[in-house]
């Protein structure tokens, strides 16, 4: 398992490597990198396109990012976006919680040289509604890592992912159970909204691939 809790975390994807400072110490769980958003990264790098010739491809369509739109929630430190980012995602907006987003800033900045300009970032808060109409929607992708912890949230977040995703649009979501009542709330209310498909745990990256940790696909059920 390559998460740890020192200061900084260093994440190869492709031809780069972000560098990622976090605070495990403050009171925002946001200023931290969690396992999920790297687990996401790199089952993304192994099959986004391009691969080698002839190498069998179950997500070539699902991921390729090209000409794609994507909005990430409760980014925290931007691991997940920055790491899709360098993966060909890249009219992606980073967004979270205004606490967080020095946190965010210091690592866009940190790891501009890798990424080549400064990714877009905005707040927004799941339940507010101007805050997500700003963004413009609809997006191709909505990503998120991490965020089912708040059992009072799960109703607001799923919400939020339904007003901003595209009606053909997919939500890449890095999930570890973290409470067990948002866990029970998030995933019914998630199958009433979303057709839901789990990455069988051999699809991940061999070193980013935790017991606890999955990747899920979630695609909006077709209006009867
Ligand atoms: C456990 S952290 C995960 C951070 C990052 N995605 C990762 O995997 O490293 C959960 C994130 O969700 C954000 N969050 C929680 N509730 C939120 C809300 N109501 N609106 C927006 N963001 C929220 C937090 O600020 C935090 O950054």
């Amino acid at each position: 398992m390559k998460f740890t809790d020192s200061p900084v975390i260093e994440l190869a994807v492709r031809h780069g490597v972000l560098s990622l400072q976090q605070d495990n110490g403050s009171m925002h769980v946001g200023t931290s990198v969690w396992p999920c958003s790297l687990v996401l990264v790199k089952f993304a790098e192994r099959w986004a396109p391009p691969l080698p010739p002839n190498t069998p491809n179950p997500y070539s369509d699902l991921l390729d990012f090209r000409s794609k739109r994507a909005v990430e929630l409760g980014t925290g430190c931007g691991v997940a976006g920055m790491g899709l980012y360098l993966l060909g995602l890249t009219d992606i907006v980073l967004t979270d919680i205004a606490p967080v987003m020095p946190a965010l800033k210091r690592n866009l900045k940190i790891n501009k040289p890798v990424l080549g300009k400064n990714l877009k970032h905005s707040i927004l808060y799941w339940n507010n509604l101007d805050q997500i109409r700003a963004l413009n929607p609809p997006f191709d992708f909505v990503i998120a890592t991490d965020v089912v912890y708040i059992e009072e949230s799960v109703g607001l977040l799923l919400s939020a992912m339904e007003a901003l995703l595209a009606d053909n649009g997919v939500v890449l979501l890095g999930y570890q159970l973290r409470s067990p009542e948002a866990h029970k709330l998030f995933w019914e209310l998630c199958e009433e909204m979303f057709v839901i498909d789990k990455v069988p745990h051999d699809h991940l990256h061999p070193e980013y691939a935790y017991e606890e940790t999955d990747v899920y696909v979630l695609r909006k059920k077709k209006k009867q």
